[in-house]
């Protein structure tokens, strides 16, 4: 069976990429089979930050008709197996996913599936697709409120959430414990602010994989052998 699981905030720049890159690199070190799928449709950059040329095929070729899913399926240095977004922008009104999406469901254990900021209809449709939710916030109250608010909706789609992800903790942050009080979900973990994460970015590799010993390396592994009922080993 393959589980979806959604990256979702609500406030845009909260980390979703970021978190989804790395936790499906995580859990594919930690030996599960799992695909990255850009599904931020309109501002796809996954393929960016994994250093893919421009010109390759990817989903939008794949949800246009001329390519087969399996086609645009890439493999990282890292070992990640991934499906980027084409970076040109293009008008994506009314895509549906599912029926692609059916024919990765069977051949692979873990869909990671990063979703675009916003409470709107995409995300809506996006949500549905899914089996989970992980909740991405920042420790600052309007992303924690855009956090509750896309929990609310989650919710009312009857998808689990999976817990939250508190991303860029840093000295001057709001109280962890505000944060749980407010959400009333399981905190997942914490990801410090890290300047590795910005490295990672130049150097086009997810930041677990340039620099595991980095703050937000440790997070992202604890975090993924959290969700695959692991412990994780530095
Ligand atoms: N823990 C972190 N420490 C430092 N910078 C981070 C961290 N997480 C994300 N960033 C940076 O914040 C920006 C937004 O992150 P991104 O993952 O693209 O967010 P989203 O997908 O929610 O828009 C990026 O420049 C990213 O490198
Ligand atoms: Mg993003």
């Amino acid at each position: 069976m393959t589980k979806i699981i959604a990256i979702v905030s609500g406030k845009g720049g909260t980390g979703k990429t970021t978190v989804a890159i790395n936790l499906a690199l995580a859990m594919n070190e930690f030996g599960h089979n799992v695909i990255l799928l850009d599904a931020d449709l309109r501002s796809a950059d996954i393929g960016l930050l994994l250093g893919v040329p421009p010109s390759i095929s990817t989903l939008h070729d794949a949800l246009a008709g001329q390519k087969n899913i399996t086609e645009v399926v890439y493999h990282h240095p890292s070992g990640l197996n991934f499906i980027p977004g084409s970076i040109a922008a293009r008008n994506m009104a009314r895509v549906d996913l599912q029926p692609i999406l059916s024919r990765l469901r069977g051949t692979v254990e873990i869909i990671i599936m990063d979703l675009p900021a916003g409470l709107h209809q995409e995300v809506f449709s996006l949500l549905r697709i899914a089996d989970e939710a992980i909740i991405v916030t920042n420790p600052e109250l309007p992303a924690v409120t855009d956090a509750l608010k896309t929990i609310a909706l989650v919710e009312q789609e009857s998808k689990v959430v999976r817990g939250v992800v508190v991303n860029r903790y840093g000295p001057d942050s709001m109280p962890l414990g505000s944060i749980q009080e407010m959400l009333d979900q399981e905190i997942l973990g914490v990801v410090p602010e890290d300047d590795y994460v910005k490295r990672s970015v130049q150097v086009k590799y997810p930041v677990t994989y340039a620099y595991p010993l980095a703050p937000a390396s440790a997070s992202f592994k604890n975090i993924a052998a959290s969700l695959l009922g692991k412990r994780a080993v530095h």
